[in-house]
């Protein structure tokens, strides 16, 4: 920690469905991501996504945020975390104001980014993020980015991300219980696809698919800006599940052969046999062949990307994506999974790895770190929509912050 500024250090913290997962990290100008400490630690109270109870999960998270300041003997004030489930919804707006300066100003924007998420929710259903698409200046031509355009009256053209009021509230309180604040809650979908797309394929068009273990998230970029988005309750759980269904075997046995054997009907043979791991309860070790764990597997991801492709075609989006699919999150894991998915979507498609991290000497991250890394990447971002979220949402626990506040008098903040 000496040799960095304590203001460009992060904190975040990833709350998937298979792994809670917390980074600190420096985040440099140039965009780079120098990781300082990762700790994942296997989720407890998390189902599709959503917390089913809060007590494990809040203190999976304390103790991540406890084991960054013992170590780093800093005190952490505030961490960005993520969001995901089937409640998550996109939506589209438009947002108008007028101008009395002569140029549209950072202030302007705020102003239209918060007309632009007005919109009529469903009960139980807030605005998470308000996503620029387009801006039109006096009924012109549509322009990129409007700061610093002249003009009298500014129109928006926005994409919505909404979630369940109560999903929200439920993070916050996930997170303030361990005496911190919350610099932004992002859509899973969006810090994977900030960790693992490049620019180009966002203006070409691409579809970001990350696969977890109780969600798999779609995002589709077209011209730099996303178009569509959804979040399907399927994931590698249901890989696991179908496993220990089938075989009548445990879910610690269908996960362990998944991960140490699996892959695709075209990758495997019935000739290759293998041994399944030693139950307790059973004298003699059984064998299965590779070809008939490929077939569990293969039908499941099958049902998954169908159900993928299906909703890209439906919001139209499917012609958009010309530089094809990105696929991340654990599930993407299985060999074979990009010519499945090649197949499947009938586009090109490559693994995204979380990009532009120095992380133990250049050690790749694996694609199942792609949301934690994008949180890093937009950690510092000031947005007007977060700000009034959290002006909504509760500020933690009272006791706790009052201690953190004491204990954190002589320490080094971040
Ligand atoms: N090598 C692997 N082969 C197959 N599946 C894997 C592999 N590694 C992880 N997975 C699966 O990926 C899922 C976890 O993905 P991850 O992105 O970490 O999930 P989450 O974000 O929901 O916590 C689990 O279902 C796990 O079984
Ligand atoms: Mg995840």
């Amino acid at each position: 920690m000496t040799e960095t500024s304590m203001e460009s250090m992060g904190v975040c913290i990833d709350i998937g469905t298979h792994k809670v997962v917390g980074m600190m990290a420096n985040v440099r100008d140039n965009g780079t991501i120098e990781i300082k400490k990762m700790i994942s630690k296997p989720s407890r109270g998390i189902k599709r996504g959503v917390i089913t109870n809060i007590v494990p999960i809040s203190n999976i998270v304390n103790d991540i945020i406890d084991e960054f300041e013992r170590e780093f003997e800093v005190e952490v004030r505030s961490v960005s975390t993520s969001i995901t489930g089937a409640h998550i919804r996109g939506r589209s707006n438009n947002g108008v104001v007028t101008i009395s300066g002569e140029r549209f100003t950072d202030k302007d924007h705020d102003r239209i980014l918060l007309e632009a998420g007005k919109i009529k929710l469903d009960v139980g259903e807030s605005v998470l993020h308000v996503l620029p698409q387009k801006y039109v200046i006096d009924g012109g031509q549509p322009v990129e980015n409007a700061i610093g355009l002249s003009g009298v009256k500014f129109s928006l053209i926005a994409h919505l991300v909404t979630a369940a009021t109560n999903e929200i509230t439920n993070i916050t309180n996930c997170i303030t219980e361990s005496g911190v604040e919350i610099d932004n809650i992002i859509y899973e979908g969006i810090s994977s696809a900030i960790s693992v797309l490049s620019e180009d394929e966002m203006q070409r068009g691409v579809t970001l698919i990350d696969i977890g273990a109780g969600v798999t998230d779609i995002v589709v970029y077209k011209g730099g800006v996303i178009i569509y988005h959804a979040s399907i309750p399927l994931g590698g759980d249901d890989v696991t599940s179908d496993i220990a269904k089938v075989k009548r075997f445990s879910t610690q046995v269908a996960e362990s052969i998944k991960i140490d054997y699996g892959t695709f009907v075209g990758f495997s043979s019935y000739d290759d046999i293998f041994t399944l791991p030693v139950i307790t309860n059973q004298s003699e070790s059984r064998t299965m062949s590779k070809r008939e764990l490929s077939s569990i597997i293969e039908a499941r991801y099958r049902e998954i990307l169908d159900f993928v492709r299906g909703k890209i075609e439906e919001a139209d989006a499917y012609q958009m994506h010309d530089a094809g699919v990105v696929l991340t999150g654990g599930g993407s894991l299985v060999p074979g999974c990009v010519e499945l998915v090649q197949e499947i979507m009938e586009k090109p498609c490559r693994i995204g790895m979380p990009m532009n991290t120095n992380f133990e000497d250049g050690k790749q991250l694996s694609p199942e770190y792609a949301a934690v890394v994008g949180l890093l990447a937009s950690h510092k971002h000031d947005n007007i929509w977060q700000k009034e979220l959290q002006k909504t949402m509760p500020s933690g626990n009272f006791f706790s912050n009052i201690y953190k506040k004491i204990t954190g008098m002589c320490r080094n903040y971040f």
